[in-house]
Order: structure tokens, then sequence, then C-alpha cells
């Protein structure tokens, strides 16, 4: 094969804000796949955003206010496959990440490293000097995905969530 036709197979993959209004379906069947990874079902997405999640992209538009690069699709040749959500403590040293989502058929292919990478680069650049997320307990796989990549368990009392910390 000649060197210049490699390039048709390669995967392109870039990350681009989220846009509330034009991404609002993708925003909201990720977030709800999120919740069902998360919880075992939908129901809480659908008590937080609304019976069909519609108020899921106002959220997404509240974190991307505080700073655009803070809400942010992963796309492989112009198609979404992954979903970074982020926010920023007052005090601004402490960076959330609100969610990590990578699409059910991209999974187990190291992408959610990229967006960890991606969460670790934007908050540091805001000014965050650590980064928190919670997780549930029965996600285990998220919970070995954010092992491998440095996260540490912080206990915290009383939460029925599994806190986790990095330092950026
Ligand atoms: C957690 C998540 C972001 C990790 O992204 P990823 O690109 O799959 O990450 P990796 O490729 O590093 O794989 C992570 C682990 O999941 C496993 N895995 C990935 N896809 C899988 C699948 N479809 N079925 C079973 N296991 C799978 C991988 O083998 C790996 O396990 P290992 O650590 O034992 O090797 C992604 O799995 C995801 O979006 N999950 C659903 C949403 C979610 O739970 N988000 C986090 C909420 S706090």
């Amino acid at each position: 094969m000649p060197d210049d036709e490699g390039h048709k197979y390669a995967q392109a993959l870039a990350f681009r804000p989220a846009c509330p209004r034009g991404d609002a379906s993708r925003l909201i069947a990720f977030a709800r796949d999120l919740y069902v990874e998360s919880l075992g079902s939908d129901t809480e997405f659908r008590r937080d955003y609304g019976a069909h999640g519609q108020k899921f992209p106002l959220w997404v538009a509240a974190c991307a206010a505080t700073d655009p690069d803070f809400a942010a699709l992963l796309t492989e040749n112009g198609m979404a496959i992954g979903l970074v959500v982020l926010g920023l403590s007052r005090r601004k040293a402490l960076g959330h990440v609100h969610h990590f989502y990578i699409a059910p058929e991209r999974r187990g292919q190291g992408f959610g490293g990229l967006l960890d990478n991606y969460a670790r680069r934007v908050l540091g650049r805001a000014g965050a000097s650590r980064a928190r997320l919670n997780v549930t307990p029965r996600n285990e796989r998220a919970i070995r995905f954010y092992l491998a990549q440095g996260w540490q368990k912080t206990p915290r009392a009383a939460s029925r969530l599994i806190n986790m910390e990095v330092a950026l």
C-alpha cells in the first residue's frame, strides 16, 4: 500500500465544545446511559432532569458558562463518542469531574484515558491544583478505570458514593 493511503483508515480524534442546543439529543442519550451504568436505572436521571432529560442540556450550558472547555464531546471522524463535564469550586483550587462517558461500542479501547487527560489539562489551566469525582460503588469498571489513571479513594463519611481525588 502506498504510504499516503494509510491516512484514510486513520481515526481522527478531537475534542470540541458541547453545544447545549445542537447536541441536545446526544447529550441526553449519553447522560441517561451514564446514570443507568452508575445506578442501574434512569430513575434519578428523570428526577433530576425531567421525564425526557430535557433539563440536562441546560445544566451542561451552565457548566460551559464557567469555562467553554468545561463541557466537551470527544469526536471520532466527527461523530461524538464521549462526553466530559467539568466544574470548579469557588475557591478554584478544587476541580470537579462531573461526568466521564464513552459510548458503549467504544469502551475498553483506552478512549477514557483521553477524557482523563483532557480534564486534568483543562482544570489545571483553570487554576485547580486537585480534582475530585464521585462514583457509585456498583460501578466497578469505572472505579478500576479511575484507579488505573492514578485517582485515589478519599474517605467521606455518610455518603453512598465513593469519593476520589487526584493531584493535578
Ligand atoms: C468508565 C469509562 C469512562 C472508562 O472508559 P474506557 O474508554 O472504557 O476505559 P478503558 O478502555 O481504560 O477501559 C476501562 C476498563 O473497562 C473495561 N471495559 C471496557 N469496555 C467494556 C465493556 N464493554 N464491557 C466490559 N468491560 C469493559 C476494560 O477492559 C477496562 O478494564 P480493566 O481495567 O480491567 O482492563 C467508560 O467505561 C464509561 O463511559 N462507562 C460508562 C459511564 C460511566 O460509568 N462513567 C463514569 C461515571 S463515574
